[in-house]
């Protein structure tokens, strides 16, 4: 008898709801791409998702552009765009469609047909418990049916190719419980286990700053992104808070912000020596700024030049994101086969 080496059925899905920043870089993508190596890694763009806020981010969007006397978007040329600069990230930075399926979340349909049917066994309670509708409702989001029940359809997301992991962030942990309460009240309701439970895979980076100092993020606009580069690079990372004091005064590495950010490109030698040189003093923030902006132009110089390319070649891209949501249907249409069954729906 053989051994036999399962891999992990491994999902996560990405928001498109801005451009991609190195918070997103270091809290997730990353590790995203590192895992496509370790198991059956399905990764998708939540554009469904993202419709329960984009018409929050057109406002603002015209808000802004009517000070700047920009032409401004609908909520759909925004959506579109968005997903297209998503996928060219994720390809750019090293995503491999021979190893991970990648796809648009609203090109596998069957993902809202078991959100409905979740939604038939999951209480309200479990719902109104929910800390991020809470936290977008405060923010000024609209409160829709379809923000409530976020977290329905983000279950049905990772249930649907009945994931075993799930890498995110620490602020989707509570999604995570969520989706094992589902998957265990379906489970019961009808009396077979056609769903595992997910759990979450939380990466190894800590929070990223932002150039304000809280966590980077793009509702607070302090983000520095990705493929930034040249004056906007500059001038994002020149944004970066500091304190007042002067280049002869020795500062302290560990509540710096830039040093922070140095930090997650540099080897642990040229980490070392940047500490000792804030501790004796003789080094201005502008330095360590300029060290910076060439760290980040260097760790992406490839991926920009890949994505450059690409963006050249968007009939790839939509290729790419077809063949791959062919491939999580199948396994979608599998599991709805399943379910359909166990509810008596055929
Ligand atoms: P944003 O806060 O910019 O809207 P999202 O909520 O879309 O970012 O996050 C997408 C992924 O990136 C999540 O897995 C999240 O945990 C991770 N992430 C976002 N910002 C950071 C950050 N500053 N540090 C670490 N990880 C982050
Ligand atoms: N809610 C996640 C976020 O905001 C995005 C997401 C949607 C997701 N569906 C998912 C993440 C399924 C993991 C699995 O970051």
């Amino acid at each position: 008898m053989t051994i036999s080496s399962v891999k992990p059925r491994i999902l996560s899905g990405v928001q498109p709801s801005g451009k991609l920043h190195l918070g997103n870089y270091f809290g997730a993508i990353q590790n995203h791409i590192a895992l496509q190596d370790q198991g059956e890694a399905f990764y998708f763009i939540a554009d469904y998702h993202a419709l329960t806020t984009l018409k929050s981010v057109a406002q603002s969007e015209a808000d802004r552009a009517k000070k700047s006397r920009q032409p401004t978007r609908t909520a759909a040329e925004i959506l579109r765009a968005n997903v297209r600069d998503v996928a060219l990230d994720y390809l750019a930075l090293g995503l491999d469609p021979s190893k991970a399926t990648f796809y648009r979340q609203s090109d596998v349909p069957e993902v809202t047909e078991l959100a409905w049917i979740l939604g038939t066994v999951t209480g309200m309670g479990l719902l109104e418990r929910a800390h991020s509708y809470k936290d977008k409702r405060d923010k000024g989001i609209e409160a829709t049916v379809g923000l409530f029940t976020y977290p329905v359809l983000m279950a049905a997301d990772i249930l649907i190719v009945r994931a075993d992991q799930v890498p995110v962030g620490k602020d989707q942990v509570q999604h995570l419980e969520m989706t094992r309460d589902m998957a265990g009240y379906f489970n019961n309701a009808y009396g077979q286990t056609i769903f595992p439970e997910p759990r979450e895979l939380l990466s190894q980076a800590p929070v990223v700053p932002g150039t304000d100092g809280q966590k980077m993020s793009k509702s607070y606009g302090n983000t520095i992104e990705i493929f930034a580069e040249g004056k906007a690079l500059q001038s994002a990372v020149a944004g970066i808070k500091t304190d007042s004091r002067t280049v002869e005064e020795p500062k302290d590495p560990a509540t710096c912000n830039v040093f922070a950010l140095y930090s997650l490109f540099a080897s642990p030698e040229e980490r070392e020596e940047m500490a000792n040189r804030y501790r004796a003093g003789g080094l201005g923030y502008g330095t360590v700024k300029a060290a910076l902006v060439q760290k980040i132009d260097q760790h992406f110089s490839t991926a920009r030049e890949r994505r450059k390319e690409l963006a050249k070649r968007p009939d790839e891209v939509e290729d790419i994101l077809q063949a791959g949501a062919r491939r999580a249907r199948e396994e979608a249409q599998k599991t709805m086969e399943l379910v359909r069954s166990a509810c008596g729906l055929r």
